[in-house]
């Protein structure tokens, strides 16, 4: 037995992964290392991270940049309670996304430590804003297909998703919006406003009973990397705006540069309620969230008596580490040049993804800043569907880690990702489609 088989039998007998179906025994990755966009297993394999961990590394693994901020912080402060004390590296980062966000002045940063206990946090404050005005709301619109983490209220405003059937009993009442989507070449300017009228007729029978709007801004990500256009977005939330409903943009995905603009909402010309952070605010190492509320939000919530406080914080709420680590990911936005990197990758995905839209087993190709997506023609779309799943195996045996939502592929490189790098998963891809198309194991 070598070290990865022992490492694999312990695993088995202690450990529970999520997302994971235990009982079909498929074996995970004995990861032991990472550099840059590759991942290194026990034994010596390397696999190209073309979905940055779950969304979260964007500037590569084991950049000593943000090492070095770590282990500077955890000899200093490592930890302390966020109620009742505050800490430079917090206050540093609070004020670095709120520049970054234009938001400087306007909003308050609320820390939490991942992106759904960002989303809670999000819908605790709308909720208890309308309490704490003395008009009390519970219902929130969502758009069909949303995703937005897997804590309860999380998962009430990402049911339509199909991750949560199994929940259902627990799961508080929504309202669910229809989402013209959109791929290349396809501009849906009718489905759009078909979409916006059947909103306005639901806002006119439900809105007085909305306490919020919460939405994926132009991409939804795990409901199947669903992409809608700027126009269609602005006008949604212009609607909710108009009556007075606070709208939360959820860029726990598509923060930090993924869609092409620092955060998706800075497309849009809107200016969220309350924003949704986390995933690649440390650059991917360690876990930490934001919410950011407006200051009208804010306000609402003050007075003489802790009655209209916000009653939400975790034991690691603002942890001084994982603070320090997010403000060395700022910087290094800006000393690598993240933008220009999305801009790169952004081309190379172009480029490939143009030669791949002709081949008869795709359809809706689809990118917008450094997210690349398209179907598997004809395939089932179920998140456990057998093509995406063969596709993903297919992909780890030479080197390139994928993981297909259903029928529809992905690539969300970390931003230091070689040209060469996305050749490779390209070609990688394009040898299952050949695969495919002469084996039995069909996509279609
Ligand atoms: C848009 C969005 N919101 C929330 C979450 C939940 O984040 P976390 O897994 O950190 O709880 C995710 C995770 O994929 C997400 O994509």
């Amino acid at each position: 037995m070598d070290h990865s088989d022992t490492l694999l039998t312990r695993d088995a007998a202690a450990v529970w992964h999520p997302f994971t179906q235990h009982g079909l025994g498929r074996e995970p990755i004995p990861m032991a290392s990472g550099a840059g966009a590759v991942l290194r297993d026990s034994g010596g394999r390397e696999y190209l991270d073309m979905i940055s961990s779950w969304w979260v590394n964007l500037h590569g693994h084991g950049r000593p940049e943000l090492a070095k901020a770590v282990s500077d912080q955890i000899l200093k402060l490592d930890h302390v309670q966020f109620a009742g004390a505050t800490h430079e590296p917090a206050v540093c980062l609070a004020e670095g996304l709120l520049e970054k966000a234009g938001l400087t002045g306007s909003a308050k940063v609320f820390y939490s430590d991942n992106g759904s206990t960002a989303v809670e946090a999000a819908l605790k404050i709308a909720h208890q804003h309308w309490a704490n005005t003395g008009t009390p709301r519970r219902l929130f619109a969502t758009l069909r297909g949303s995703y937005h983490g897997d804590t309860v209220g999380a998962m009430s405003v990402g049911r339509s998703s199909g991750f949560f059937n199994a929940f259902h009993g627990m799961l508080f009442e929504t309202i669910s919006l229809p989402v013209p989507l959109v791929f290349d070449g396809f501009l849906n300017k009718e489905g759009e406003e078909t979409a916006l009228n059947e909103i306005r007729r639901t806002l006119e029978t439900d809105g007085e009973s909305m306490a919020a709007l919460i939405v994926e801004p132009l991409v939804q990500g795990a409901g199947g990397m669903r992409f809608h256009s700027v126009s269609f977005l602005a006008s949604l939330c212009h609607l909710f705006r108009e009556r007075g409903i606070p709208v939360i943009f959820d860029e726990v995905m598509t923060g930090f540069g993924r869609t092409g603009s620092f955060f998706a909402y800075q497309q849009t010309g809107f200016i969220p309620d309350l924003i949704c952070l986390s995933k690649g605010i440390t650059g991917g190492i360690l876990p930490l969230a934001v919410t950011i509320a407006s200051d009208d939000l804010f306000e609402s919530f003050l007075g003489n008596d802790f009655s209209t406080a916000l009653a939400h914080g975790h034991s690691y709420t603002a942890n001084p580490v994982a603070c320090a680590a997010a403000l060395a990911s700022l910087h290094l936005h800006e000393s690598t040049d993240s933008s220009m990197q999305i801009n790169r990758i952004h081309a190379r995905m172009r480029s490939h993804l143009d030669a791949l839209a002709a081949h008869p087993r795709i359809e809706r190709t689809r990118l917008l800043g450094g997210i690349a997506a398209f179907d598997l023609a004809g395939a089932e779309r179920e998140y456990t569907a057998e093509s995406g799943r063969s596709l993903s195996s297919f992909a780890l045996e030479q080197g390139v880690l994928l993981r297909p939502l259903g029928n529809v592929l992905y690539l969300m490189p970390p931003y230091c990702t070689t040209d060469e790098q996305i050749d490779r998963a390209f070609e990688v891809i394009g040898a299952f489609l050949s695969k495919t198309a002469r084996g039995s194991q069909g996509v279609a």
